[in-house]
Formats: structure tokens, sequence, C-alpha cells
């Protein structure tokens, strides 16, 4: 049978999901998508993306900003200390890496508001690295693929699921963009068949 990573690749090119104004942008972009993704679903997301990259184009004029633009254009969106974050971690970005996104993972994981996840989701999507990463829909298909008990949130449960998240990755001499689509395609797989309240398990490419 083929691997976890392969079949999850080969179900995301039919069904994951496609056009989402963040999939191929910068690594600027796909950092904004990951902080508003956090708690807030992606309908409702892409016109805030949309209007925020518009005004703030680059982390130098996200910098270059009062916090009251900022949150000017967070307005609905909730859970401000994300937006306030973000305006932080411009400015660090200005002050300590020439106004360019930051491309090490520990220079990533450092910037306010970004966790190991967050960066390491970064690190695949935009820079097409081999990272690991544990969201709540992540802990969500691996605790049921590998039959894991307990509450993800307990520190031995969390620290189990990112062994297998790390094990199930595409192998490492993989070219090209599998760690991006296969990241895209956990996340989605999460979202869209292994959802929490009934998850339609016929239609998951990875039930066998
Ligand atoms: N949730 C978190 N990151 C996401 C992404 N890149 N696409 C869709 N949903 C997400």
């Amino acid at each position: 049978m083929a691997s976890f990573a392969s079949r999850l690749i080969r179900w995301q090119r039919r069904h994951g999901r496609h056009g989402l104004p963040w999939q191929g942008a910068d690594a600027y972009g796909v950092w904004l998508s990951e902080i508003m993704l956090q708690q807030t679903q992606v309908a409702t997301v892409i016109p805030y993306y949309e209007r925020f990259l518009a005004s703030f184009p680059a982390p130098a004029v996200l910098a270059a900003a009062s916090e009251e633009q900022v949150l000017a254009h967070w307005s609905g969106l909730g859970y401000y200390a994300r937006g306030r974050n973000l305006h932080r971690a411009a400015r660090i970005i200005v002050e300590t890496h020439g106004g360019n996104f930051p491309r090490a993972f520990d220079d990533i994981a450092d910037l306010p508001g970004i966790g190991r996840s967050t960066a390491a989701a970064i690190c695949a999507l935009a820079y097409h690295e081999r990272r690991a990463i544990l969201d709540g829909n992540v802990k969500r298909v691996l605790a049921r693929h590998c039959g894991i008990e307990g509450w993800p949130g307990e520190k031995k449960v969390e620290t189990q699921l990112w062994v297998l998240a790390g094990s199930r990755l595409p192998s490492a001499v993989t070219k090209g963009d599998a760690c991006a689509v296969y990241t895209q395609a956990i996340m989605d797989l999460g979202a869209t068949v292994c959802t929490r309240s009934k998850p339609d398990c016929a239609a998951c490419p990875v039930q066998s």
C-alpha cells in the first residue's frame, strides 16, 4: 500500500482545497494567512486577508502603520492579540531582518504570535521544507488514524503526536513541493473529511 503521505498528496490534488488566495503566496502572505486561520474559518478569512495585504503589502508597510490602523483591518475577526502580535513582529522583521520575512525556522519561531506548528507550516508551505505541523485538525487526524487515546492537550499525548506527525511526512528524498502539498492535505483532510463530529470516513484516503 502507498504511504500515508503519498495517499494524502494524491487525495489533495483531487479533493483538497484549491484557489485559496494565500496558496502560492510568499512567506509574508503565508504567515498572515496562518495567523488569521488560527481561530477563524477559511470563508471568513478570505476578504480580511485580501484587504490586509492590499493595505500592508510588505512587512515594512505593516511596521510603519499605527496599531490603530492595523486593528481597524482586524475589526470583526476577533482575538485581537493576533493583530497586535503581527504588528510587533513586522517591526522586529524591519529592525532585525532588514524588512525581509526571515528564512530560518528558528528566526520565524522567535517572532511574537508564532508557535512551533505555525512556524513549521510557514516553512513547509512557503519554503517547501520538510517540517511537521500539529494544529488542532492535525491532532485529530493523527489521533484517530493511529488510535491514540487521551486528550491531545495533555503533554504526554501531545509529545506522542509530534513524533507521529514527524514520522508520517513525505520521505526525506522527496523533491519539489511535496511537503507543501502534504501539509495543505493534512489540514484540509481535518477540516473537510475528518471533522470533529460526523467524520466522512468513507471518503478518507487513509481509512485502511
Ligand atoms: N488552516 C490553517 N492553515 C490553513 C491553510 N493553509 N489552508 C486552509 N486552512 C488552514
